[in-house]
């Protein structure tokens, strides 16, 4: 290891290294508390400044992230958060955790990414690490950071180091914290991967070296393609189990019952939040590069995008049924995250939902705890409050969707008080004459 590599591991050692974490969202909060949990000095940067004022005041901005644990490590003078990129040279850390959406074209935007390093070169200085966590196609660390920094005079493997280490997290699962997730990292060179294992294992307890950051990228792109291809298929074999009057649910769990070589899936009203259906089109464009038709992604995503749709036509026929249509109904919507128990909207299919049913005149209302207001999002606009989920006001409506199975949700009482209940997730088993399973 050169001489630089070394100082740097013995500054993580000795928790005398300065951990700067760009991008405070859901994976760099939470990264930053687990730092100065570890006693760290941890400076966060972002461009929100709301954030960074909720943070100076010990505010939490994320739902299953407490106050408490960002007052705590704010008073105890471990973390701080600031929109001045100039202090990315008090750092030794850099670690990007900024997003990586697709742009208008299904096609990936990496403006943040690109925006980020431009912001946070000008003020690195030799000793550093950058570390990437964005989820992102294979090659991105050595095709747009590595340039950047050499144009700035760094020697990458000599004077800074540079890593890939995606993120992993499952939101809203308490059985998993950013400390017992093994994590994967890739160097450029074998110093940078040695600075990248020490800069993780000091708060990680497995770190998972791979041989380049091209293949951390792709190991990331291989965790989320396997679940969104695997999403695709569960949600096919629920269409087919449906026109076979058969309930996907239960055969699910019969199958799950074989202790090898299954793994359960459930199907649901289509995919959703920020990683499953964006991550797998970063591939499918970087193989065209290859000549490579990535057509296992783009059939999960014809199916899974489709699913919102195939909803909506049960609805129809389960109000067709009762005399009444989609147009002047009243409709409620339980559930409006991307999956149970958060607050997270992004992608939510219950959204996607919910624009079809309003589109086809349906008047609509929302209930969910964990989203009390509907929230500005950049494709989406709905003027409504989520309404309390009570039995007076289940029974006032001409159908009941359960979008999203938050456990705070009373299913009992709920099936015992609608009119219709059209349940997209496998809550009820069993039949009811007011159940249609979609
Ligand atoms: N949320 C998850 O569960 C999860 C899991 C694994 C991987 N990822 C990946 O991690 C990355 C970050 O995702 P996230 O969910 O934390 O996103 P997020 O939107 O919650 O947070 C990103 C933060 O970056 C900030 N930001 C944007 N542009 C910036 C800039 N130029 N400089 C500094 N800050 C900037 C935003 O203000 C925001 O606070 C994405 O690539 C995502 O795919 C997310």
């Amino acid at each position: 290891m050169n001489k630089t590599a070394q100082e740097f591991v013995d500054k993580v050692k000795s928790r005398k290294a300065i951990i700067g974490i760009v991008g405070l969202g859901y994976v760099g909060l939470p990264l930053a508390l687990r730092y100065a949990e570890e006693g760290y000095s941890v400076l966060g940067f972002d461009i929100d400044d709301t954030k960074v004022a909720k943070i100076k005041d010990g505010q939490s901005y994320i739902e299953h992230i407490p106050s408490t644990a960002i007052s705590r490590a704010v008073k105890a003078g471990l973390f701080a958060a600031t929109t001045d990129f100039s202090k990315i040279s008090d750092a030794d850390s850099v670690i990007l955790c900024v997003p990586t959406p697709l742009n208008k074209y299904r096609e990936p935007d990496l403006s943040y990414v690109l925006d980020t390093t431009d912001s946070c070169v000008p003020h690195m200085r030799k000793g550093q690490v950058l570390s990437l966590e964005s989820t992102t196609y294979p090659g991105t660390t050595e095709e747009e950071l590595l340039p950047r920094l050499e144009k700035r005079g760094l020697k990458v493997g000599e004077d800074v180091f540079l890593v890939f280490s995606p993120e992993r997290e499952d939101p809203g699962n308490p059985n998993f914290s950013t400390k017992t997730i093994p994590k994967v990292v890739g160097g450029h060179t074998a110093d940078c991967l040695e600075v990248g294992k020490a800069l993780y294992s000091a708060v990680i307890d497995k770190v998972v070296p791979v041989s380049s950051t091209k293949a951390a990228e792709m190991t990331k792109l291989l965790e989320n393609i396997h679940r969104a291809v695997n999403i695709g298929l569960v949600n096919e074999m629920k269409i087919v189990a449906d026109k076979m009057g058969i309930d996907i649910h239960e055969v699910i769990d019969a199958a799950a019952t074989k202790p090898f070589g299954f793994v359960a899936y459930k199907p649901g009203p289509g995919w959703g939040g920020h990683c499953i259906p964006i991550d797998p089109f970063y591939l499918t464009w970087k193989a065209r590069e290859y000549g490579v038709h990535t057509r296992f992604i783009e059939l999960c995503g014809e199916i899974n995008t489709a699913m919102p749709g195939w909803v909506m036509k049960k609805i129809a026929k389960a109000l067709n049924e009762r005399q009444k249509s989609i147009n002047g109904s009243k409709v409620l919507v339980l559930g409006i995250s991307y999956k149970k128990n958060i607050d997270d909207m992004r992608e939510s299919p219950s959204v996607m939902l919910m624009e079809k049913l309003r589109d086809d005149g349906a008047l609509l209302d929302y209930s969910d705890n964990h989203v009390p207001v509907f929230p500005k999002m950049r494709e989406h606009k709905f003027d409504l409050k989520s309404v309390p989920p009570t039995a007076e006001n289940i029974a006032k409506y001409d159908c009941v969707v359960v979008a999203t199975d938050h456990d705070d949700f009373d299913w009992d009482m709920i099936i015992k008080n609608a009119k219709l209940v059209i349940d997209t997730r496998g809550v009820y088993r069993g039949q009811f004459s007011n159940l249609v399973k979609a």
